[in-house]
């Protein structure tokens, strides 16, 4: 077991290097197994989610060779196996298999994915798309046979805007005999990336980063290259440890307008950070004011950032509202937050943040994969030493997390327990 130790209230200057987008790559990677010759990924993040979903690709018998942050994956001779459940419940993004198998073979077992424990997390939205586009879904235990004598394109209505039906939707149509029509359809940069790599395959896709997305279908789909996004998740983490404690804080390698949610945020409160093409430059504020804020899909308020931006919630002047509007179970941060000396209550889905607080280090826990890095940035803000423990969840996540906040001035170690 692991956990991380920060004595806090060091300022933090300098430059943080953003690496490829967790979700970005997680969904390239399943969808690369359309392609009938090998395909190359490059900027892949160095973090256990992609072990996992590598680990699916290599029992399935795909050829992988990753290299630095390159990825060469040969899925012209894989096995269409069913997937056991301890390997797809390792992460959430497993599903992708489901809609990528059933796309190129017209036949899928697998079990119901995992992820972090933040809600019930149906996945009803993409079984309805594979049953529009022609398929036969037959639940036992958890269990999915998902099989289809033809797959042909259809209207598919998604009743929210689910970033892994879009997907899942869409590996399947690409393959699938006629137009498909994803209406309500998510509209985040990752579904831009998967879209833009199935087509440099060879399919057909438009529409991709509005609410319609239109596919035609093809019947081969050929190699090619793409490179992983910038991770906005990680970005905004940064850029929230920099609103918390920086000092010119310089966050790069990242593209501004895939957090202008959380930027507008920052600049409500009172900051002005400095925005360049592809970087942020940000330092701490004195009085901040508070604000309100709710969860909503791109391009509003990200839910993975919601955690991460209680801490800087807890230090503006007043009364601050988060709405969470995705998750059920998304506030198992606030516990510790209180326990290190914040003054929240919480209201059904909404919290509501009276600050500022000073935070006192604590032993607290990273119950998931941004509560976790909702703990680090408490723990560089209190006074004091925190220990964090069950920090695997944010080596999930956050490649190289202890080195890039150590690069910048933090006192920051990972320890084994
Ligand atoms: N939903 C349904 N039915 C469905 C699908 C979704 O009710 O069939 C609901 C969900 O319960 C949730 C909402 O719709 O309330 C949105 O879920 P979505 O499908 O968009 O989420 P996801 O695809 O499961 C991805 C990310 C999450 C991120 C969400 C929202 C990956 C692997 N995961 O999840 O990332 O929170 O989109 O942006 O891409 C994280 O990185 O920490 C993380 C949880």
């Amino acid at each position: 077991m692991k956990q991380i130790k920060v004595e806090g209230g060091h300022r933090l200057s300098g430059t943080i290097t953003i690496s490829g987008a967790k979700n970005g790559a997680l969904a390239l990677i399943p969808a690369s197994i359309l392609a009938d010759e090998p395909v190359r990924i490059s900027n892949i993040p160095n973090i256990s989610d992609i072990d996992a979903i590598n680990e699916i690709l290599q029992y399935l018998g795909a050829k992988v060779s990753r290299k630095e942050d390159y990825m060469e994956i040969d899925a012209s001779k894989i096995v269409n196996k069913e997937i056991p459940q301890s390997i797809s419940t390792k992460l959430r993004a497993s599903y992708y298999f489901m809609a990528a198998l059933l796309g190129k073979y017209k036949k899928v077992e697998m079990f119901f994915p995992g992820g972090c424990s933040i809600g019930a997390r149906p996945i009803d939205q993409t079984l309805k798309a594979f049953e529009i586009l022609g398929a036969k879904v037959i639940e036992d235990h958890n269990k999915y046979t998902i099989t289809a004598d033809q797959l042909i394109g259809g209207n598919i209505y998604l009743d929210m805007p689910s970033v892994g039906a879009t997907i899942n939707a869409m590996l399947v149509a690409v393959k699938a005999e006629g137009s498909t029509i994803i209406q309500n359809a998510a509209k985040e940069p990752e579904i831009v990336s998967v879209a833009t790599f199935l087509n440099n395959m060879g399919a057909k896709i438009t529409g991709a980063g509005t609410s319609t997305i239109k596919i035609e279908g093809v019947t081969h789909l050929h190699g090619c290259f793409t490179e992983v996004i910038p991770d906005r998740i990680e970005a905004g983490t940064y850029l929230l440890a920099g609103a918390l404690m920086g000092e010119q804080l310089t966050i790069q390698n990242m593209i501004p307008k895939h957090i202008e949610s959380l930027i507008n945020k920052l600049i409500e409160m009172g900051y002005s950070p400095i925005i360049k093409s592809d970087s942020i430059t940000i330092s701490a504020l004195e009085h901040k004011k508070p604000v309100h804020i709710k969860t909503l899909g791109y391009p509003g308020f990200a839910t993975d950032l919601q955690q991460p931006i209680t801490v800087l919630l807890t230090q503006c002047q007043g009364e601050s509202i988060l709405e969470e509007t995705l998750y059920e179970n998304r506030f198992k941060h606030v516990p510790y937050l209180q326990k290190m000396g914040a003054n929240i209550a919480i209201e059904g889905q909404k919290m509501i943040i009276n600050g500022p607080s000073k935070l006192m280090g604590a032993e607290v826990e990273a119950t998931d994969l941004r509560a976790g890095a909702c703990m680090v940035l408490a723990a560089l803000t209190a006074e004091g030493i925190t220990t964090i423990s069950s920090i695997e969840h944010v080596l999930r996540g956050y490649e190289n997390i202890i080195e890039k906040l150590k690069s910048v001035g933090a006192k920051i170690e990972l320890e084994e327990i």
